[in-house]
């Protein structure tokens, strides 16, 4: 089995699924699968780029509400599926009729939500780009992400997903964080509400210190979950937390 997350958490690296499924299936035998959560099939089919397996946590975007924990698994090869359905059923991992309902009714509305998600996050990445107190933006639609020319190739958009480097170190980003009132400190994605966080100490806390520091998952990453509210507003909430960050080291030179 070959498993590819793309984009990646946190880092939104962009991995040619293409081009992968293509050596996996020379090679021989191998199952590719793709765990495509934050783009939803409105904006990544990685079944029709040759994957095997697609995996969704339903928990995200396609629910949508932060109101219900559920995955779902997609596939067009028959085989699999008989497999994979005789496992939920012997394990028991059946969802309940109620979150079965609030998924499907929540899907009816997957593509004005994806639209004004992917519409907030790059406005919002655009400013984060041009502001002084930001390092570095990891966003696949911005011309400087190293994986942009992929992410054009084989997606149609992008979430409310990404991720950027505040100019220094923990006090920083702590600082910034707890300045937000429209952002929530939050580790989850996908709903309707734009949420913050600090990967190094809360999502990936549990990657040794020396995997994430190779990675870059540094004390200065900050992942952002965009939501669906009014974009002004998101961004005068960032702005006025990096420029309440960006104090803290005024201080710190003064002392
Ligand atoms: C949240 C998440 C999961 C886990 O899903 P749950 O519904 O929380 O169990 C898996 N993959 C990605 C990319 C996620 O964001
Ligand atoms: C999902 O919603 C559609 C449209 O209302 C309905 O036809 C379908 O039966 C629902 N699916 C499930 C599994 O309930």
């Amino acid at each position: 089995l070959v498993w590819i997350e793309s984009p990646t958490n946190p880092l939104i690296k962009v991995a040619d699924i293409e081009a992968i499924a293509k050596i996996c299936h020379q090679v021989g035998d191998i199952i590719v699968a793709v765990d495509n959560t934050f783009l939803t099939s409105y904006f990544q089919r990685p079944l029709d780029l040759g994957a095997d397996l697609v995996c969704y946590s339903l928990s995200k975007y396609m629910n949508g509400h932060t109101d219900v924990v559920m995955g779902g698994i997609t596939m067009n090869c028959g085989d699999l599926y008989t497999r994979l359905k005789f496992l939920q059923n012997a394990v028991g991992i059946v969802p309940s009729p109620f979150d079965c309902y609030q998924v499907n009714r929540s899907l009816k509305t997957l593509s004005l939500r994806m639209q004004k998600h992917q519409q907030n996050a790059l406005e919002i990445a655009k400013f984060l780009e041009s502001h002084n107190f930001v390092e570095k933006v990891l966003h696949p639609a911005l011309e400087s992400h190293p994986h942009h020319s992929i992410a054009l190739k084989q997606t149609y958009g992008y979430s409310g997903v990404f991720s950027f480097y505040i100019k220094g170190s923990l006090k920083h980003s702590t600082a910034f964080l707890k300045a937000l009132k429209v952002f929530t400190l939050a580790e989850s994605l996908g709903g309707y509400e734009s949420l913050a966080e600090l990967p190094s100490i809360m999502t990936h806390a549990s990657v040794p210190f020396e995997d994430r520091k190779a990675l870059g998952i540094t004390d200065a990453l900050i992942r952002l979950s965009v939501g669906l509210e009014d974009s002004d507003d998101l961004i005068n909430d960032l702005g006025c937390a990096l420029d309440i960050a960006a104090q803290v080291e005024t201080q710190d030179k003064s002392n």
